[in-house]
């Protein structure tokens, strides 16, 4: 169960995950752009929160750039990671505020679904357990079912984050709005059974209010449509026009 009282129809947070910062400076291997500095202007720009995804290759993310992270982040660190030995280790070492679990696939271009929560559960269950014996308050990465949304109760998460890729990724605008739906639906469920809901992936400037409209909503992370409008108009900017849309969206 949540360590803390639900507060909802609160504001939507908005998490910036700056992991493409990183990949630019890996396709060069230097040391520029540095995350680290990024994270600052991030939060100049008014991020509520940074995100960062430590995957198991280290392809963009590396354990100099969360360690500094954690030194220099004034508002917090949220952690994904895999439920894989190497980088829960880390994680329990680090304990950050949060984590947030995903699937993790070495040929995938980037995150591809949520976790998959309808077989053996025990490494994730493992995983919470671990994290939360830190102190750390854990998220599950699921698709927007209620199934999913039952199984991070049962596994005693705190929040989940409703993969809003789907959404994203629909068709036209029918398809859109079922997808819509179905993130009410599940963010409603979730709610209900004290959950703390998240949402993200694939949102952008063009598709991010009817999510960020959600009123049991409370926080966004967003990436890669953040860092590429910020190589045109500075991450500052970048991040003060996502949360104006974010934020204008419950108004
Ligand atoms: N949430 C999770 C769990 C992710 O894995 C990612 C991608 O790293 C994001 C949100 C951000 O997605 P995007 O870069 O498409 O905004």
């Amino acid at each position: 169960m949540p360590s803390d009282t639900y507060a909802h129809l609160i504001d939507c947070r908005l998490c910036v995950n700056i992991d493409h910062v990183a990949t630019v400076r890996e396709a060069r291997g230097t040391d520029e752009p540095d995350p680290v500095r990024a994270a600052v202007l991030a939060e100049l720009g008014g991020a509520d929160g940074i995100t960062v995804h430590l995957r198991e290759d280290r392809r963009h993310i590396q354990d100099r750039d969360v360690e500094l992270l954690f030194a220099t982040v004034r508002t917090f660190v949220n952690l994904e990671l895999a439920a894989a030995e190497g980088v829960l280790e880390l994680a329990e070492a680090w304990r950050p505020a949060q984590a947030t679990l995903v699937p993790e696939k070495r040929e995938e271009v980037t995150t591809e679904g949520g976790l998959d929560l309808s077989g053996d559960t025990d490494h994730v269950a493992e995983a919470i357990r671990r994290l939360q014996a830190v102190g750390t308050r854990v998220s599950l990465f699921i698709d927007p079912d209620p199934d999913a949304i039952d199984t991070a109760v049962e596994l005693g998460a705190e929040a989940v984050e409703l993969h809003t890729g789907e959404y994203a990724n629909a068709s036209d605008r029918d398809d859109a709005d079922r997808e819509l739906e179905r993130l009410e639906a599940a963010a409603a469920r979730g709610l209900d059974a004290g959950l703390h809901i998240h949402a993200g992936h694939g949102l952008t400037y063009e598709n991010v209010q009817p999510v960020a409209a959600i009123d049991a909503c409370e926080e966004l992370n967003i990436g890669h449509s953040i860092v590429s409008r910020s190589v045109l108009v500075g991450l500052e900017r970048a991040v003060a026009e996502m949360g104006r849309l974010v934020r204008g969206a419950r108004v």
